[in-house]
């Protein structure tokens, strides 16, 4: 029998990276790293995964990406250009005959008022819509935004969202149930899973890294002002960045219902125990306490 074969998205970042890796360790599939950028995917190769060029932002790329592919993780980036990306990779993906999607969206929380969340939710009902299996993955904040970010200064971190408390959820989590839910289709059709393990607040992953590393960690509180002045200047899309200005702004006034709420699917779905901050920094000791 010949095994499938699944493309995933963005694996030369966090979430596509890890699920690429279980995909192939698995030994059950046929793996394809999709990639606008194959000088960073040698590592990807290496590990016996199959390498396309594939740009989202280039139609003529997605057809050969997608030739004899079954299933497929969807991920985009921090751009509202996620949209029309999201639309032509699922009508590429229509017509080559892909059967299954994994779809990396973003918290569920229940407000209308955080347009990228919105905009998530319009993919999904796309995928629904153009008649493919389907899961559908609602990660909270990912824990490692506070490396990957630059939230963390050494010593010190910044917060932008003041007494506000996040539901939180590592990048290697999420690729665990990314590639549970593509390695067994059926077991997961249809299903929608909020992904949010632990809760917390700034101060509180502070005072969690002076206990665990052993140093003193001081919080530098922003304005959401700040935030969006910072990461426009970066670089960031304006479109993207001012939903994110938004909803910062919103938890502050705990104008968000249940941003703090975790779930217990993963246990149900892995039989393990999910990352919590305390987890976290102890396995990533050497990333905190440089
Ligand atoms: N950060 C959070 O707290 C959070 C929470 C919930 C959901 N999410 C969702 O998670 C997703 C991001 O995941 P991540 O943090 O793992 O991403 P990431 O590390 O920023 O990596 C993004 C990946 O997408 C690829 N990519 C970007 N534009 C592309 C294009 N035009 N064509 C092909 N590939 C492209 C990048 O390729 P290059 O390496 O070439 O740039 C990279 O591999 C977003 O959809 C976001 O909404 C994030």
């Amino acid at each position: 029998m010949t095994k499938p074969t699944i493309l995933v998205l963005g694996a030369t970042g966090k979430v596509g990276a890890k699920t690429a890796q279980i995909l192939a360790q698995s030994g059950d599939v046929k793996v394809v790293a999709g990639v606008r950028s194959p000088q960073k995917a040698i590592g990807l190769q290496t590990s016996g995964i199959e390498v396309r060029h594939l740009d989202l932002d280039f139609q003529a790329t997605l057809a050969p990406a997608l030739t004899g592919i079954d299933r497929a993780l969807l991920l985009t980036g921090y751009t509202v250009d996620m949209l029309k990306q999201s639309k032509a990779f699922l009508d590429t993906a229509k017509h080559m005959g892909v059967e299954h999607i994994v779809h990396i969206g973003a918290s569920g929380a229940p407000t209308n008022e955080v347009a990228h969340w919105g905009w998530h939710q319009l993919i999904e009902k796309y995928i629904e819509a153009l008649g493919f299996s389907f899961a559908h993955l609602r990660p909270e904040a990912f824990m490692e935004n506070i490396l990957s970010f630059g939230w963390l200064n050494r010593s010190v971190l910044t917060n932008y969202i003041a007494n506000a408390r996040w539901s939180w959820v590592s990048c290697d989590d999420v690729a665990v149930i990314a590639a549970e839910t593509l390695l067994h289709p059926q077991q997961h059709q249809g299903q929608i899973y909020p992904l949010g393990y632990d809760a917390a607040t700034i101060p509180e992953i502070a005072a969690l890294l002076t206990e665990i590393i052993g140093r003193s960690f001081q919080v530098d509180n922003r304005s959401p002002e700040e935030f969006l002045e910072t990461i426009l200047k970066a670089g960031g899309d304006p479109a993207y960045i001012q939903c994110v200005y938004q909803q910062l702004k919103l938890n502050i006034a705990n104008a968000i219902p249940q941003a703090d709420t975790t779930f217990n699917n993963f246990e149900l779905i892995t039989g393990r125990k999910p990352t919590t901050w305390r987890s976290l920094i102890q396995q990533q000791h050497s990333s905190f306490a440089y």
